[in-house]
């Protein structure tokens, strides 16, 4: 896997221009949802770099991160006579990021593709590492590839126009990006007013969180080892998640990491002595901002199966990334149910439920 460019744009225009350049290129298609072809288009639309691109546009949200919508953009490209020497640009979110960027690495065994994350959670996550894929069959990410972009091109302007609750779902990773690296940088996360964002602090919050990533994934694309660190706070978070969208009342992904984080701190203070004074901020940061995911001990056996079946197991057995202290990272850590049972009824007193 090649490592991928990540560019701190300050002028999305002239970066995408330069980007484009490097291709020897025959055609450029354009992959958006229907979000970002209202909000972000209009502004991409006016680079002169793109004006014979050719735009693809699938339905938004998760949902739709799946066989239809990739067969949709695979069609698009085959009938507009995409070829190898062809680029596919993806605007967007997770969703788009990840769909276009399985599109492209599967259409014709591959083509070229940048990203263009426009959410906080694709720009600090999902656009930047090589992880494509769709749902399938009730799964998520059951299907993909790693297929690293060309380039990323991070331009935080479009987090000006992004929702609180889209905010926090990607600050919830930052938070992790923090907790595997260092005091200060989790220091600094945690006093960020959030209530008036300083969008200057937040550009540079952004790139440093993404360096946390990039040098993770540089060590270990494939995640077999040390990429693991990235998967704090989501064995409990996935199991969240995964329940929540059971019920038909999905949550956004980073709350369910959030809430993943304080059970999987807990966790690490429990087995591995990390510090409880960190842990109490963190669990304060996550009460103030992100609420509680509310549950009864009679869905402890159905969360448990949850995180049974996540992909990140071996044999059945449930793996952990847990926390010495702040970037002393212990991956492949094992708990059993009783422990994990345990953390529930932690996680359900110190949220208040
Ligand atoms: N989102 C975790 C990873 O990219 O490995």
């Amino acid at each position: 896997m090649t490592k991928q460019e990540i560019i701190n744009c300050k002028n999305l225009e002239h970066s995408l221009s330069e980007a484009i350049l490097r291709f020897q290129l025959d055609k450029i298609f354009l992959l958006t949802d229907k979000n970002t072809h209202q909000l972000c288009l209009p502004l991409i639309k006016t680079f002169s770099c793109m004006k014979k691109a050719y735009e693809i546009s699938i339905e938004a949200g998760d949902a739709h991160k799946e066989l239809d919508s990739l067969a949709h953009v695979w069609m698009e490209l085959s009938n507009h006579g995409a070829s190898r020497h062809s680029l596919l640009i993806n605007l967007g979110g997770g969703m788009v990021t990840d769909l276009g960027g399985f599109a492209a690495a599967t259409f014709k065994r591959g083509i070229p593709y940048i990203n263009i994350p426009t959410t906080l959670l694709s720009m600090v996550d999902a656009a930047v590492g090589g992880k494509t894929g769709i749902n399938f069959n009730g799964l998520k990410n059951e299907i993909g590839a790693f297929a690293p972009a060309s380039c990323v091109l991070l331009e935080t302007d479009f987090l000006r126009t992004l929702d609180n609750a889209n905010f926090f779902s990607g600050y919830a990773e930052m938070l992790k990006h923090g907790l595997i690296s260092d005091k200060q940088t989790l220091n600094e996360l945690l006093a960020f007013n959030t209530d008036e964002i300083n969008f200057d602090q937040l550009k540079e919050m952004v790139w440093k969180s993404v360096a946390v990533k990039e040098h993770i994934v540089e060590i270990d694309p494939k995640e077999q080892g040390i990429r693991k660190a990235l998967n704090l706070g989501h064995t409990f978070g996935h199991a969240f998640e995964a329940w929540a969208l059971h019920q038909e009342k999905p949550v956004l992904h980073g709350y369910a990491v959030a809430w993943g984080l304080v059970c999987e701190l807990y966790l690490s203070f429990m087995k591995l002595g990390f510090s409880k004074e960190i842990l109490r901020m963190v669990i304060q940061f996550v009460k103030e901002n992100y609420g509680a995911f509310y549950f009864t001990c009679k869905e402890y056996p159905m969360l448990y199966e949850y995180m049974k079946h996540d992909k990140k197991n071996t044999s059945g057995i449930i793996n952990f990334t847990l926390l010495k202290e702040v970037g002393d990272i212990c991956i492949d850590q094992t708990a059993d149910q009783d422990t994990i049972f345990e953390t529930f009824d932690f996680y359900r007193e110190c949220m208040g439920i």
